[in-house]
């Protein structure tokens, strides 16, 4: 399909678009709606910019994509539970959320679709975001490596963001006011997803692993899966894999979390950063062998 309703300018070689052309504080027509689709899966992360819109405008541009997920570890907004403040006040003295690579609540069943992150209000300078294409680190491993890592399983767990002695943990000890993020016995649950998983729109394969949630392979130990998981972590964050967001207030990111990391980078300390997240439901992952 060719765009005719909203102009899309790639940001990198990796991956990123920015869209033009579109007023997501208006309900969307279907023409719109499915070029924005379009870029979403082909570009794999895509931005808007001077957008002004309320949590309600916020989750209808998101329910054209999906249900929502509640984050189960951090609050949503009161009156809007799907709508998740992710704020580091200027005061804070712990790390920002989300500034370690990852994709989002991979210890799920299904783990997201996709989130979308509206900035309300950003530091001068410092505070963008990472995006890495994780369908290009899949395509540069070697055919000896993609054999292995084909149709194996990992474990993914929530334990060292959100359990007991997690980081979650160390920030409410801190006395991080920034967000209200709980943690718990049920952090530590596991689930398994394939490594490398298949993205129904345009069946490319994308590495599913990151260093926040994933944990071993199955079958394997921690010991023995650790060197070849810290390979693949850095091997999926090589420069020419990624892209980054200056955020600016009013300015949004939409990301595939079935086959991006990011990472919010925390250089912005003494500065105030609010942003609100509303997080799709995606497919449970899945491998399909060629
Ligand atoms: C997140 O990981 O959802 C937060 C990303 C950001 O604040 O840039």
């Amino acid at each position: 399909m060719d765009y005719q309703n909203i102009d899309v300018k790639p940001v990198s070689g990796a991956l990123g678009a920015e869209i033009f052309g579109v007023d997501l504080s208006r309900p969307l027509d279907n023409r719109t709606f499915s070029e924005i689709r379009q870029a979403f899966d082909e570009n794999i992360v895509i931005f808007f910019r001077d957008q002004n819109i309320t949590p309600q405008q916020h989750l209808d541009f998101g329910a054209r994509f999906g249900a929502f997920d509640i984050h189960p570890f951090a609050a949503g907004l009161p009156g809007h539970p799907e709508v998740m403040p992710v704020i580091k006040e200027a005061d804070d003295i712990v790390a920002g959320f989300g500034s370690a690579w990852h994709s989002d609540v991979t210890f799920y069943e299904r783990p997201p679709l996709g989130s979308i992150l509206y900035a309300l209000e950003t530091p001068t300078h410092g505070g963008d975001t990472l995006f890495a294409n994780m369908c290009l680190a899949y395509d540069a491993l070697s055919d000896g490596l993609k054999a292995m890592l084909d149709g194996m399983t990992a474990i993914h767990s929530a334990a060292d963001t959100y359990g007991k002695n997690s980081y979650a943990a160390q920030r409410n000890a801190a006395g991080s006011r920034s967000m209200k993020i709980r943690t718990g016995d049920d952090a530590e649950a596991t689930m398994e997803h394939p490594v490398i998983r298949t993205i129904p729109e345009t069946g490319r394969r994308a590495l599913f692993v990151n260093a926040t949630y994933t944990k071993h392979f199955k079958g394997w130990t921690k010991q023995e899966s650790l060197p070849l998981l810290e390979y693949l972590w850095n091997h999926a964050i090589r420069p020419e894999f990624t892209c980054r967001f200056a955020w600016r207030a009013g300015s949004i990111a939409f990301w595939d979390n079935r086959c991006t990391l990011h990472h919010a980078i925390n250089d912005y300390d003494g500065q105030r950063r609010e942003m609100h997240r509303v997080t799709v439901i995606g497919e449970r992952p899945y491998f399909a062998a060629a």
